[in-house]
């Protein structure tokens, strides 16, 4: 048996809440859980509300709405965590870039691919720009039942970089690398600008009532080992330690998608509380390598949650007997998709605190 909750001269100081006792090392028999992208299309409120806000970034800087999106799934599935309703790509549009969302056809900017295209940006009016986010974020902390925990999230710098260079989403993030091989220098400025944003951003999130952080490197597993290390690690150890410096009990998740052994390196030089491992990854392997150092966050396929079936118990009850002895957050190993069946979801939330023999 593991021991959940604490009776000793330590009560009180402890995390009572169960995502945040989890990721402070303990481990439960009931692994805390939510979604990434668990508000979204495929739940019909979510459309409706869409509809109502008009486009998607007004969607994000109505206080009001999101605050209406992000509940929707805690309603329906009483998830452990609540995640805040933004986007990555509010960082490059609150520093003076121009960012669309076309329907069908996902994020759209106008490409910044030089030093000089980089006049266009500016830290100056983050906070203003970002404030709508800011009173999302102090909405839903006061809104939100006791037992859910809250979480606010930037994208990488690197993840953010690709689509403020590529100027729409790229599957080889080749603009990207083009400019930070070609001129390793120049691309540093717009990383440290990216890196400087982010905290800035981040320690807003938290002052207004996030208690924990995810970092999303979407991006970071098409980086070869010198690239990852300077432009997925590096950043992400400057930004962990910012907010460590000022926030020490904030818990940090990184999720360096698809960095394979590099996920252990990671884990060592950016100091992460927790990461979160992507549908490829083996998770024999994340807890012989990860777990022993930090929480480990994952990994069902979203495409099994839209089969559903006893497929998805059979996923679910594997990857909880993997992972589940150490400490651990059920979660998917990418966002939902839209076509995701909402029954589908309540499947997996029974199956994934479901107590077997
Ligand atoms: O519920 C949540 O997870 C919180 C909200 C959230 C969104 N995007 C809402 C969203 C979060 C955490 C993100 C992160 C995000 N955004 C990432 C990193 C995680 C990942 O999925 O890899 C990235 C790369 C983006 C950039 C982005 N935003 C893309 C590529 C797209 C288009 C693809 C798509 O699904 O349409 C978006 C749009 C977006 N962000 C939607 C939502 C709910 C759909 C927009 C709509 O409602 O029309």
């Amino acid at each position: 048996m593991t021991q959940t909750s604490s009776t000793g001269p330590d009560h009180g100081k402890k995390p009572q809440k169960s995502f945040l006792r989890a990721l402070s090392g303990e481990v439960s028999e009931v692994p805390p859980v939510w979604f990434m992208r668990q508000a979204g299309r495929y739940l019909p409120e979510y459309r409706a509300s869409r509809s109502q806000a008009g486009s998607f970034l007004d969607l994000c800087y109505s206080p009001e709405i999101a605050t209406e999106v992000t509940l929707q799934p805690i309603r329906r599935y009483a998830f452990d965590a609540a995640i805040l309703f933004a986007d990555i790509l509010l960082v490059p549009d609150a520093m003076g870039q121009t960012v669309t969302f076309k329907e069908g056809v996902g994020p759209l900017l106008d490409p910044i691919r030089s030093q000089e295209a980089m006049s266009t940006l500016s830290l100056d009016r983050l906070h203003e720009h970002l404030g709508p986010v800011y009173q999302t974020v102090k909405r839903l902390s006061q809104e939100l039942p006791d037992e859910t925990t809250l979480i606010g999230f930037a994208g990488a710098p690197w993840t953010v970089a690709s689509y403020m260079v590529g100027g729409q989403g790229s599957k080889d993030q080749a603009e990207t690398k083009k400019w930070a091989y070609e001129d390793p220098e120049g691309f540093q400025r717009l990383m440290d600008m990216l890196t400087q944003a982010t905290i800035l951003y981040l320690s807003r999130q938290i002052d207004a009532g996030a208690e924990v952080i995810q970092l999303f490197d979407t991006w970071a597993g098409g980086l070869p080992q010198t690239a990852f290390q300077r432009w997925a690690i590096d950043p992400m150890r400057k930004i962990v330690s910012a907010l460590g410096a000022t926030y020490p009990d904030v818990p940090v998740i990184g999720f360096p998608r698809g960095a394979g052994p590099l996920y252990q390196d990671f884990i060592d030089q950016t100091g992460v509380t927790a990461v979160s491992i992507d549908t490829g990854m083996k998770v024999e392997w994340a807890r012989d390598h990860l777990q022993t150092k930090v929480c480990v966050q994952g990994n069902l396929d979203p495409l099994i949650l839209v089969a559903g079936g006893s497929m998805l118990d059979d996923e679910i009850d594997r990857i909880k007997d993997c992972l589940g002895s150490g400490p651990f957050v059920f979660n998917l190993g990418h966002g939902i998709v839209p076509q995701t069946p909402p029954a589908h979801v309540g499947q997996a939330v029974e199956r994934i605190r479901l107590i077997r023999s």
